[in-house]
C-alpha cells in the first residue's frame, strides 16, 4: 500500500466568493465601460470548457508549453533543487505531470497546487494523489492575488504559474503580484513562469476565436455565472463574443458585445444594466510577452532570470528566475 497523503486548505469560501463577486459585479457593470473579472469564468462548466480549449487545433500555446516542459523538465528541477512543487493557477493539473515526473526521480516531494475554483482543485488534486504514491498534496483553495502570503513556508520550492495565466492580470496588477511574489519566497525557491509571445494577429486572433465557437460559451460562462450567483437574468445569446487584438497594448481583449439593448435585472444587487446595441463588455485581456519585456518585468520586481526555454521564434516561453536578494 502506498502512503497517500491529501489535504486541503481553503481560504476562499462560498462567502467570500460571493462578496469579491458583488463587489466586481457592482463596479464593473456600473462603469462607463462595463467590465467583469476573469476570475468568474472557472466554475465546473468554465473549467470544462477551459479544458476544451487547450486541446482546439487554434490554441497552441498549451501544446507549446507542454512541449517546451518535456524538454526542459528535467533541467529546470536540477537548477531548482526543489523539493517542493507549488502551482498558481494550477486548474486540473494536466502539464504539471511532467514536471511532478521530474521532481520524482529526484525522490519523495510534495505538491502545493492553488486555484480559485475548489471543484477542479480538489479533482485534481484526488487524481494525482492517486497516480503518484508517495507525493505529498497539500491543496490550497485561494485567491493567487491575496493569498500568496499563506503558501506553506517548509521546502525548497518551485513556484510555477504556467499557462499564461500571467498575461491574464493587467499590468499594475502584475507588478504587485511578481512583488508580493518575491517578498512571499525565500532565495533558495524559484519560479517557473510560462508566457506566450507577440506573434502575428491572425493566429492570436484566431487562438481566441475557434471556430468551434468553444471559446465564445466560455466567455459567455461569466454571464452565466452572474445569472447563477447573483440572481441576474442576462441572456447569454444575445452577446456576441469579440476577440481582438490591441497592437498598443500588446494584449487580445475579449468582449461580450451586446446585439440589441439589453436591460438586466441583478436582483442580488438589486441592479438594473442598460446595454446599447452593440455596447461591449470587458471580459478578459490576454497580455503576450517579449522574451526582454518579460525579463524586465521580472527584474523591476526583485527576479533575476536564470535560464529560458523557447519554442519556434515566437511561440511561447518559459521563463525560471530567482529572486536576487
Ligand atoms: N495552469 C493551467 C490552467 C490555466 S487556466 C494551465 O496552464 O492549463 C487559469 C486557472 O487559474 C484556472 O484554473 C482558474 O480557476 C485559476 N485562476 C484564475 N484566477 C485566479 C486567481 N486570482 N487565483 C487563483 N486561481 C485563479
Ligand atoms: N491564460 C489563458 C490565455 O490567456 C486563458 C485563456 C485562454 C482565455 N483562452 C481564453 C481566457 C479565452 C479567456 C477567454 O491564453
Amino acid at each position: 500500500m502506498s502512503q497517500r497523503s491529501l489535504t486541503i486548505e481553503e481560504h476562499f469560501t462560498a462567502e467570500d466568493r460571493r462578496a469579491v463577486l458583488e463587489h466586481d459585479a457592482r463596479v464593473g457593470l456600473t462603469a462607463s465601460q462595463k467590465r467583469l473579472s476573469p476570475i468568474w469564468f472557472y466554475d465546473e462548466r468554465g473549467s470544462a470548457l477551459f479544458d476544451e480549449i487547450t486541446r482546439l487545433p487554434e490554441y497552441y500555446p498549451t501544446r507549446a508549453e507542454r512541449g517546451l516542459l518535456e524538454s526542459a523538465a528535467t533541467e529546470v528541477v536540477e537548477l531548482a533543487r526543489a523539493d517542493t512543487l507549488v502551482e498558481l493557477g494550477s486548474g486540473t493539473s494536466e502539464k504539471t505531470r511532467v514536471l511532478l515526473d521530474a521532481l520524482v526521480a529526484r525522490g519523495s516531494c510534495r505538491y502545493v497546487p492553488l486555484d480559485v475554483d475548489p471543484d477542479t482543485l480538489l479533482a485534481a488534486a484526488t487524481a494525482l494523489t492517486e497516480e503518484y504514491p508517495g507525493l505529498d498534496v497539500h491543496a490550497v483553495a485561494g485567491d493567487f492575488l491575496r493569498h500568496l502570503d499563506l503558501l506553506p513556508q517548509e521546502g525548497r520550492r518551485l513556484v510555477a504559474f504556467l499557462g499564461s495565466t500571467l498575461g491574464n492580470l493587467m499590468p499594475a496588477e502584475r507588478h504587485r503580484f511578481f512583488t508580493d511574489l518575491d517578498s512571499s519566497l525565500s532565495s533558495f525557491d524559484r519560479l517557473l513562469l510560462g508566457v506566450d509571445l507577440v506573434k502575428d494577429r491572425a493566429r492570436l486572433e484566431a487562438a481566441y476565436d475557434d471556430a468551434a465557437g468553444v471559446t465564445a460559451e466560455f466567455n459567455r460562462n461569466a454571464l452565466r455565472v452572474v445569472n447563477r450567483e447573483l440572481d441576474a437574468d442576462f441572456d447569454p445569446a444575445a452577446f456576441d463574443h469579440v476577440a481582438r487584438w490591441v497592437p498598443e497594448q500588446r494584449w487580445i481583449e475579449m468582449r461580450l458585445r451586446a446585439r440589441s439593448v439589453q436591460v438586466v435585472r441583478v436582483a442580488g444587487l438589486d441592479l438594473v444594466v442598460h446595454f446599447d446595441e452593440g455596447e461591449e463588455l470587458l471580459t478578459e485581456i490576454s497580455a503576450k510577452f517579449s522574451p526582454d519585456g518579460i525579463a524586465a518585468e521580472l527584474w523591476d520586481a526583485g527576479f533575476v532570470v536564470e535560464r529560458t526555454w523557447q519554442a519556434g521564434d515566437d511561440d511561447f516561453l518559459l521563463v525560471l528566475a530567482k529572486p536576487y536578494c
